[in-house]
């Protein structure tokens, strides 16, 4: 089948790249020129693991190429993919500018039965808007299919190359029929493709979203109360998850949710509820929950050093907002080194993929270290923040010797408490006792 992918962001590349893998003729287009001229010189923009093996044998194949030009990308194509940005506005709902844009754009393009779809993470009624906005030019009949995107970066291949659902969003038999041909490869260990209305599919994102953050902050308030009660939320998380109706996934305490998706879409769900009078309490709790989680070690080292802060040096394991990715939005790093350079303390980094990404943001204002024990060195304190694999397993003595106190905050509960004890190196991590 011939598809085209408007957008060549993360979502738009790894859709276009795994649909030329299942044997599909895919162009992706973008209207950034330098970006496209990357894409052909085959330089992937984004970190994202398996996705070069995938993108080099494909292009190698000639199933997969790249233009500015959405005329000529989508010649031929049965289905249009939009995977565009929809960033927060001011007030907090999705900018709907770029969907719609390409929308009016595509209209008059049209020159045969073809299906649209909305990639992106829409608010309910966008398939309706954008159907209405292609009509006013288009000359051929179309049809708006709604099927969003469940993927996870750093795993976002495997997710959609063995997806758990398909959800696909359209009131057409012959878009549904065009939809589940295309899916067919990656459902056939028996996952399903769910058909429902478009607006029901658009819901299904943020609930899903919104439901994963909601149980992220619960586990998280489960932690701040074994605090309390010196109970130890690991052992909860254990006790609880084995329930199946909950489930052992996304109960983990940390230091917040972050990424470009949870913050966002949480936000937009509480912002689309607002407009229909409905007040969805629980999210605005999430939010307010999950900004003072993000900060919750700052006040663990005020209690071990005093208010001020001053002239420490803190070493910050960890900056993207998850492992296996270069993403820093809405990373709880950054929040903590910024609050931490405000207070007057001198910061070391060390991040296996995002330091890049942070340098463009903080310039020189903190020191990039090329190792996590180099991080450590003269720092006062190490202060854990994403939990790459590399930092689980550390030498304890190296960082004995190379730390000046023997204190470790750590936002993802990496380490064991007694085996911390045993070392004699002071230990605070979330959920657990000292
Ligand atoms: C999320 C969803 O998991 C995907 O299904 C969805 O498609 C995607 O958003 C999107 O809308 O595009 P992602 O943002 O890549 O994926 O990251 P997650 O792995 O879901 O992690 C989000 C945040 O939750 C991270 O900050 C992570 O540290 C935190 N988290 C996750 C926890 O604090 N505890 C957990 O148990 C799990």
């Amino acid at each position: 089948m011939k598809i085209a992918v408007v957008g060549t962001g993360y979502v738009g590349l790894v859709t276009g790249t795994c649909f030329a893998e299942t044997g599909n003729h895919v162009t992706c287009i973008d209207i950034d020129e330098k970006k496209v001229e990357k894409l052909k010189n085959k330089i992937i923009p984004i970190y994202e693991p398996g996705l070069d093996v995938l993108f080099d044998r494909n292009i190698k194949q000639g199933r997969l190429d790249f233009t500015t030009n959405l005329k000529e990308g989508i010649k031929g194509a049965k289905i249009i993919f939009l995977a565009l940005p929809t960033p927060p506005g001011e007030d907090g709902s999705a900018d709907l500018s770029y969907i719609l844009g390409v929308a009016e754009d595509l209209g008059p393009l049209l020159d045969q039965y073809t299906v649209i779809v909305d990639k992106s993470t829409v608010p309910v009624g966008t398939a309706d808007k954008v159907t209405a906005k292609i009509a006013e030019n288009a000359k051929v009949e179309f049809s708006v299919v709604s099927n969003p995107e469940f993927l996870r970066e750093g795993v976002a291949v495997e997710d959609f190359m063995k997806p758990d659902r398909v959800v696909i969003g359209t009131s057409s038999t012959k878009a549904q029929k065009i939809m589940e041909e295309l899916y067919a490869p990656l459902v056939r260990q028996g996952n399903p493709i769910i058909t429902m209305d478009e607006k029901s599919a658009e819901l299904t994102k943020y609930a899903a979203n919104s439901f994963l953050a909601t149980k992220i902050t619960f586990m998280n308030e489960i932690a701040n109360m074994c605090e309390l009660v010196g109970a130890d939320v690991d052992m909860v998380r254990k006790g609880v998850g084995t329930d199946s109706r909950i489930g052992k996934r996304f109960l983990f305490a940390g230091i917040g949710y972050g990424g470009s998706c949870f913050p966002k879409d949480v936000q937009a769900l509480a912002k689309s509820a607002k407009e229909v009078n409905y007040n969805f309490e629980i999210l605005n709790a999430v939010m307010a929950k999950n900004k003072e989680q993000k900060t919750k070690l700052i006040d663990r080292l005020k209690d071990h050093y005093g208010s001020d802060l001053k002239g420490k040096t803190v070493a910050v394991w960890g900056l993207a907002f998850k492992p296996y990715t270069d993403d820093i939005r809405e990373a709880p790093a950054l929040v903590n080194i910024k609050a931490l350079l405000e207070a007057g303390v001198k910061i070391k980094t060390y991040d296996p993929e995002a330091m890049d990404n942070v340098k463009e943001l903080l310039g020189d204002s903190i020191t990039f270290c090329k190792d996590e024990y180099d991080a450590a060195e003269d720092a006062d304190a190490l202060l854990i923040m994403t939990e790459w694999p590399v930092f689980r397993t550390p030498d304890f003595d190296k960082i004995k010797s190379t730390l000046k106190d023997n204190v470790i905050f750590d936002g993802r509960n990496l380490y064991n408490t007694e085996t911390m004890a045993e070392l004699g190196i002071t230990y605070y991590s979330i959920g657990r006792a000292i």
